[in-house]
């Protein structure tokens, strides 16, 4: 399903528990056209109210998987310097203190090509302190919401069947580092590789359950989780965008009652 709208009205109309994986990349702060905050704390607090509802959207001992990286604001001119903003970093308390037990930190890294050049200055003078590294790297971060149960009180909750057919298979990633080309769309200017997603919901949930991505930009996460036997649930203020994931996946347009609407869930008792 598909809702078009602010996350986190959106959200108020889930119900609890009813989500076993969130897999999100928030807007970016103030570095596209598309998110214009007033400040870096208001756009922290932004963020921190939607991860609020998707912790209590979320099922026992489920888990939420964000990709952030920190962000270049550029500077407005020569006798100014740009901002540089260490978002995960920053989430990363917020997120842990609201409730999310911290799992892992996973670094998607892109080839060498695909960093936008921060270095051309240096390049040239080879000044000290002038030193700026080509990011290509992204944080792909892990919680599992706080239980005192563990995860295996979580795979018991699903028939035998479900568990098997639900098996990572062979080629699987072992470690947090994860080599995936950077995708492009003609429409959204920073999506996720479907690969991205593809592992992403492979390893943190399980077949039919319900993944939910609250800012889906062009629907990656859906069109993964079609391919991987999962529903989704996916959130997005943009018409354009809205357009994209409907033609994407070939949904229908309809009117949605979220009174109406009840996702299925296998973690409920
Ligand atoms: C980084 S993009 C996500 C791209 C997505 N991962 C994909 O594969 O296409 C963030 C998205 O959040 C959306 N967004 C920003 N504020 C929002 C809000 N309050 N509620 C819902 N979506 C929002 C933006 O329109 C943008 O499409």
């Amino acid at each position: 399903m598909v809702i078009q709208g602010d996350a986190l009205n959106s959200l108020l109309s889930v119900p609890d528990q009813s989500v076993q994986l969130t897999f999100t990349s928030p807007p970016y702060y103030n570095a596209r056209d598309y998110s214009t905050y007033p400040s870096y704390e208001f756009y922290l607090d932004s963020l921190c109210e939607v991860f609020r509802e998707v912790h209590r959207v979320t099922a026992e001992g489920r888990f939420l998987v964000v990709n952030t990286s920190p962000v270049i604001v550029p500077r407005a001119g020569r006798q100014h310097e740009s901002h540089r903003f260490a978002i995960p970093f920053d989430l990363h308390p917020r997120l842990t203190a609201m409730g999310w037990k911290f799992i892992d930190d996973i670094i998607w890294k892109k080839p060498a090509g695909a960093a936008k050049p921060r270095n051309s200055g240096f390049v040239v003078h080879r000044q000290p302190l002038t030193y700026k590294a080509n990011a290509v790297t992204e944080y792909v971060m892990v919680y599992r919401k706080q239980s005192h149960r563990l995860i295996d009180w979580n795979l018991r909750q699903y028939p035998l069947d479900v568990r098997e057919d639900s098996r990572v298979p062979d080629g699987f990633e072992a470690t947090n580092v994860w080599d995936i080309d950077p995708a492009h769309d003609s429409v959204h200017s920073a999506v996720f590789p479907e690969s991205l997603c593809e592992r992403v919901i492979r390893y943190y949930s399980m077949i039919g359950d319900l993944v939910l991505d609250p800012f889906a930009g062009s629907g990656t996460l859906g069109a993964a989780a079609v391919g991987l036997s999962r529903d989704f649930l996916l959130l997005e203020i943009n018409e354009e965008y809205v357009s994209r994931i409907i033609s994407r996946l070939g949904l229908v347009a309809r009117a949605i009652h979220l009174g109406d609407w009840r996702p299925h869930g296998h973690d409920h008792d």
